[in-house]
């Protein structure tokens, strides 16, 4: 229950993230602030995911998943898809399925489409570990969200330790 580790880690850029997945028939996306890239050759990403989270089991079910980057203007959207799942989240969201049938949101800067290679447990997280397929430029002009911008719409202030 920390504000002030809460801000500590805010100095700490990273972008924000739609993550969608399909697995089961079904579709859902959340949004991931941890997110990062991690090798050139392949071009591999690792994403911090809570495995509470019930797109944490269709990830697993389905080892695929895309990552829709958000615009600065999309901060709604952060919140929109930070909701738990017990909404259909992609209901009233124009989106497509990729070439792998995960979603695609139509209007962020940018998407990619990846598979799933390693998942390791990271305290209270699992890092999924995963291989870029597919993506494309949409919006390059335009500055994209950052974690920063968000604030504490994902109520990390409450979660975050007092102490280290
Ligand atoms: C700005 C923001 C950043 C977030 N970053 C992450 C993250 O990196 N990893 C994660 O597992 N959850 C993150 N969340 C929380 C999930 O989006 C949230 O718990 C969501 O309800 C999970 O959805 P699901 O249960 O439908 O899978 C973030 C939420 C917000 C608002």
């Amino acid at each position: 229950m920390s504000q002030a580790m809460a801000e500590l880690f805010r100095q700490i850029t990273t972008g924000v993230y739609v993550i969608g997945v399909s697995a089961e028939q079904q579709h859902n996306a959340f949004t991931a602030a941890w997110l990062m890239p991690v090798s050139f050759q392949p071009l591999l990403l690792a994403i911090s995911v809570n495995p509470q989270h019930r797109s944490y089991r269709l990830i697993q079910s389905s080892k695929r998943l895309s990552v829709n980057v958000l615009r600065r203007d999309q901060l709604a959207l952060a919140a929109h898809f930070g909701q738990p799942a017990s909404v259909d989240k992609l209901a009233n969201i124009a989106w497509h399925p990729g070439v792998s049938g995960v979603p695609l949101l139509d209007d962020v800067a940018a998407h990619f489409e990846c598979a799933v290679c390693d998942c390791h447990p990271a305290g209270d997280h699992v890092l999924v570990v995963v291989k870029v397929t597919d993506g494309a430029l949409h919006h390059s002009a335009e500055p994209p969200l950052t974690y920063r911008d968000t604030g504490n719409l994902d109520g990390a202030a409450d979660i975050y330790p007092d102490q280290f």
